[in-house]
């Protein structure tokens, strides 16, 4: 689906902390080993990423919305986050620069072909990625409509044939949550 624009006018929206019902930052810790270089896919207000960069030693906040950056620097940037302005599938990082990779709610937005190649490159062998996303076989009582989702299905095909082994693949109600390892 290329990538959506978030209205930034629902941005306060995006720090509820209801939104920890479709998915916890003990949850999403659990779907990978956040040390090393990390990349936050869809950043956002930084609401997962604030988190998840307390276990790591560099976070990349990746988004292709400036406005959700500067969101993100008002409330306050931990000292290892680096905000990167660029569409997923062109992160213009070098092979292998990355150690790690979290996304929430943003898979949708941005899978592709040029995205699921970008990650290919950029995450080093033995890396992982840990994906949570609304699923398009939930009830869609929550989030973006359901024929603006992926299954679960769906979704690990996009890595059928890229060096990925998929690790987790868990669909809920709601949502879906992927643990993917690159390939040595
Ligand atoms: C629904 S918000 C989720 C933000 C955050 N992950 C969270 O859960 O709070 C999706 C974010 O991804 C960004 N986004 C969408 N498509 C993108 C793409 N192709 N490349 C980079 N960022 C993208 C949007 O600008 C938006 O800030």
């Amino acid at each position: 689906m290329g990538f959506h624009t978030y209205d930034i006018e629902n941005a306060a929206a995006m720090n509820d902390s209801d939104r920890f019902r479709f998915c916890s930052i003990e949850e999403l810790l659990g779907l990978f080993e956040p040390g090393g270089t990390v990349a936050d896919l869809g950043s956002g207000t930084g609401f997962f990423t604030q988190h998840v960069a307390a276990h790591a030693d560099r976070l990349i906040a990746i988004d292709i919305q400036p406005a959700m950056h500067e969101w993100f620097r008002r409330e306050g940037l931990p000292a290892n986050v680096d905000l990167l302005t660029a569409p997923i599938g062109s992160l213009g990082l070098a092979d292998d620069a990355l150690d790690g990779a979290v996304s929430t709610f943003t898979f949708h937005e941005f899978n592709s072909q040029s995205a699921i190649d970008e990650l290919a490159r950029t995450i080093r062998p033995g890396g992982q990625i840990a994906i949570v996303d609304w699923t398009a076989t939930g009830p869609g009582a929550e989030g973006p409509p359901t024929d603006h989702r992926y299954s679960l299905a769906e979704a690990t095909a996009a890595v059928a044939d890229q060096p990925f082994t998929v690790e987790v693949a868990s669909e809920r109600d709601e949502t879906f949550a992927i643990g993917l390892r690159r390939d040595a």
